[in-house]
């Protein structure tokens, strides 16, 4: 398979990449964050997401970021929601693209969403009929694609089975999410391979944390299997509260000055997304994640 000319990018730091800090961010910096993302020719921004504030307390105030932001005409800003309870209140506040989440482990599951598996995709099937009926778009995501840090090992046919009933239910893409950075290239290239085998490859996304250093190396395998959407973080935040042991995505900054060097374009501006992750890092209080922001910063 010859590499992709462009790939989508799919920036998930306001999302992932906020939900695990431990002193609650002011809502302005979030809504200042996602303004500036805006400017950077980003085609996708993960804005946060509408789930239980008892789980998630940083993103207690979903409703207030989404509407505060200014909504460029051509961007999506998609938002994570659990249930029907979570798609409502996403709706009230004009959110038109949802994304729904599970695990290929059932242990994952549990501690994540406090359900089975099969329990969680029953939760999504009102979600996607009522967002069918509103037109709105609905990405779906695998958490644990190469590895669990409960169960361990997760066998590729169970990121498989659950990748295809997502996209049977109505996903229009899967995201397939390593979410404790814990793969390899070549188990990476593995299950992108046997997933693309049941789903088309247009409807399939990688989320790689970098939290081994693996991320890069993984999505390039992935890329060579033909994968054309990219998660990740600006800065490289990130980091799952209910998966021990997750720390950052793989930086948006290094994603684009990978695949830009490789002649594969992303319409981002380079530049402008490295000033508004230093910019996040000041916010946070530390260095940035992103080697491309440390050198040409
Ligand atoms: P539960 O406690 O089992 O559910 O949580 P419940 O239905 O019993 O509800 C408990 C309380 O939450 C109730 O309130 C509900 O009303 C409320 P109370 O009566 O106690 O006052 N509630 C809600 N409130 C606001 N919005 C909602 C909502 N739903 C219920 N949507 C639940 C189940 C799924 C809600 C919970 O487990 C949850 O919110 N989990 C979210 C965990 C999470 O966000 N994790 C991080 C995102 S996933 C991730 O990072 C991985 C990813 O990046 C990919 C990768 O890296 O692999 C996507
Ligand atoms: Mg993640």
């Amino acid at each position: 398979m010859s590499l992709p000319t462009a790939v989508r990018i799919v920036e998930v730091g306001p999302r992932d990449g906020l939900q695990n800090e431990k002193t609650i961010i002011p809502a302005a910096t979030k809504i200042e964050l996602i303004d500036r993302l805006s400017r950077t020719g980003l085609g996708t921004i993960e804005a946060t997401s509408f789930v239980s504030s008892k789980w998630i307390p940083q993103l207690a105030d979903a409703a207030e970021v989404f509407a505060g932001i200014t909504r460029r005409p051509g961007i999506a800003y998609p938002v994570l929601v659990p249930n029907e309870k979570g798609y409502e209140r996403a709706r009230e506040v004009g959110v038109e693209e949802v994304a729904v989440f599970t695990a290929a482990s059932e242990a994952f599951a549990r501690r994540n969403i406090n359900a089975s598996i099969d329990e969680s995709i029953e939760r999504f099937r009102p979600v996607l009929e009522h967002a069918a009926a509103d037109g709105v778009r609905v990405r779906g995501y695998v958490s644990t694609v190469l590895g669990c840090p409960y169960q361990g090992e997760v066998p590729v046919a169970d990121v498989v089975r659950v990748a295809r009933r997502l996209h049977a239910l109505g996903c229009y893409e899967i995201s397939l999410g390593d979410t404790i950075g814990i793969g390899t290239p070549a188990r990476a290239r593995a299950m992108f391979r046997a997933v693309a085998a049941e789903v088309p490859v247009a409807a399939l996304a990688v989320h790689f944390h970098d939290t081994r250093g693996q991320a890069l190396a993984n999505l390039l395998a992935c890329l060579e299997e033909g994968v054309g959407v990219v998660d990740s973080a600006v800065s490289g935040t990130g980091g799952c509260p209910y998966a021990n042991g997750a720390t950052g995505n793989v930086a948006s900054e290094d994603v684009v000055y990978m695949l830009e060097g490789m002649g594969i374009a992303t319409g981002v501006d380079l530049p402008a997304l490295v000033e508004t992750g230093l910019w996040l890092s000041a916010r946070l209080g530390r260095e940035t994640s992103s080697k491309v922001a440390r050198a040409l910063g």
